[in-house]
C-alpha cells in the first residue's frame, strides 16, 4: 500500500494531538503517523486518542523544534529519511504589555514558533527538493495575518511564519512542493488554558495604570468569552487540516473559522491599514458593550444551530 508519511511536531496535546489520531485513524488507512513530541513522557493521551491506531499507522518520536539534534535525529530515524507531508504544529502562546515581558520570554515564542519552522525546513526541504514531492503544512494562525492587543510578540512570530512561506511558495512551486498555512482563530486547547493563566500571572509592576487596567479589566476580562464564543475544538481544526492535506491542489491559505473570517476581511478591505486597527480600537474602547452583546448573540446562534442539527440527527436515527 502506498501510504503518505507524515511527520507532525507538538503532539502531547491541542491540535497536533488531534490530528495525529484523526489521521491515524483514516479509514482507508492513507497515512503512516509519526507524531512528535518534545517530551515523550507525555504521550499517554496521544497514545489513549490513538487506541488501535498506535503501532500501526502511528508511532511517537521525540522531537524538540528548538534543537537542530533532535529533529535530524528523528528524520534519520525514518524510513528512507522520507516525509512526504510535514505538519509544522508546535506553537506557544505569550500574552501582556510588552514592558512586563522579558526579552528572553520573548526570544523564545520566536525560537519555537519562528525558528521552529526553519529549523524543520532546514532538515526535510533538501529531501523534499530531491524527491520533487511532498505538502508542508503550517499551523499559523489569523494572528498571522492581524495583530491583536496584548499579543504583540505572539502576533510578530506568525507574522514571521507568514512571510517566510509566502517567500518560499514560489521556489517550492519549482520543485512540485506545496505550502498550506492553517490560520484558526481561537481554539479551546491547553494553549489557552496556559496562556490566560501565565497571563493572570504577569507582573504588572513595570506597566503605567492605564495599561495595566486595560490588560486586567477589559483584555483578560473578555479572554475567557472570545473563546467561549468564537472557539473551535482542536477536532475541528483537524478536520480542515486532513481536508487541506488531501486536496489535488492545496491552496496557500486556509482559515478554519467563519465565524472569524470578518474580521480578518477588514485587513485585506483597506490597502491602508486603518480600517482593522480602527474597528479593533472601537470594538475594544467605544463600543464594548456591543461588543459583548454582539459575542452573545454569536453564542446563542451556535447554541440554536447545534441543537437543530442535534434534532435533525436524532430524526434520522
Ligand atoms: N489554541 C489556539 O487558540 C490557537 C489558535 C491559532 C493557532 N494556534 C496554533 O496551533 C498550534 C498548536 O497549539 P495548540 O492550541 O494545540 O496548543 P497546545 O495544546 O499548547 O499544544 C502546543 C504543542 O506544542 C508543543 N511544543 C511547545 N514547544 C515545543 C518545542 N520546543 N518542541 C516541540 N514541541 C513543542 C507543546 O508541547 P509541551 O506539551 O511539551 O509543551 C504542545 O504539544 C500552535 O502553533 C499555535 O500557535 C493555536
Amino acid at each position: 500500500m502506498n501510504q503518505k508519511v507524515v511527520l507532525i511536531t507538538g503532539c502531547s496535546s491541542g491540535i497536533g494531538l488531534a490530528l495525529a489520531a484523526r489521521i491515524a485513524k483514516d479509514e482507508k488507512k492513507r497515512f503512516m503517523v509519526y507524531a512528535t513530541m518534545r517530551n515523550v513522557s507525555k504521550g499517554e493521551a496521544l497514545v489513549e486518542a490513538a487506541g488501535r491506531a498506535l503501532g500501526r499507522t502511528l508511532e511517537i518520536k521525540q522531537l524538540d523544534v528548538c534543537d537542530e539534534d533532535s529533529i535530524k535525529a528523528c528524520v534519520d530515524s525514518l524510513p528512507e529519511r522520507r516525509v512526504d507531508i510535514l505538519i509544522s504544529n508546535a506553537g506557544m502562546g505569550l500574552i501582556g504589555p510588552i514592558e512586563c515581558q522579558s526579552i528572553d520570554e520573548m526570544k523564545t515564542v520566536m525560537d519555537t514558533n519562528f525558528f521552529g519552522l526553519v529549523r524543520l525546513l532546514k532538515e526535510v526541504l533538501p529531501d523534499m527538493k530531491r524527491r520533487k514531492k511532498g505538502h508542508i503544512v503550517v499551523i499559523s494562525s489569523v494572528m498571522g495575518i492581524q495583530g491583536i492587543l496584548f499579543n504583540d510578540v505572539y502576533a510578530a512570530s506568525k507574522f514571521a511564519v507568514e512571510g517566510f512561506c509566502e517567500s518560499l511558495a514560489v521556489q517550492a512551486l519549482r520543485f512540485n512542493l506545496n505550502i498550506s498555512l492553517i490560520e484558526p482563530g481561537p481554539v479551546i486547547t491547553e494553549f489557552e488554558r496556559k496562556v490566560y493563566d501565565e497571563g493572570l500571572k504577569t507582573d504588572l509592576s513595570k506597566a503605567d495604570p492605564v495599561t495595566a487596567d486595560i490588560f486586567l479589566n477589559i483584555y483578560l476580562k473578555n479572554y475567557k468569552q472570545i473563546f467561549e464564543t468564537l472557539g473551535q475544538t482542536a477536532e475541528d481544526v483537524a478536520e480542515h487540516t486532513l481536508k487541506i492535506m488531501t486536496m489535488e491542489d492545496p491552496p496557500f491559505r486556509h482559515q478554519t473559522n467563519t465565524l472569524y473570517t470578518p474580521m480578518t476581511t477588514l485587513k485585506y478591505a483597506d490597502p491602508n491599514g486603518d480600517l482593522p486597527i480602527d474597528t479593533f480600537y472601537k470594538m475594544v474602547f467605544e463600543h464594548d458593550k456591543v461588543f459583548n452583546a454582539s459575542l452573545n448573540f454569536i453564542k446563542l446562534l451556535c447554541w440554536r444551530s447545534r441543537k437543530s442539527f442535534t434534532i435533525e440527527k436524532d430524526k434520522s436515527n
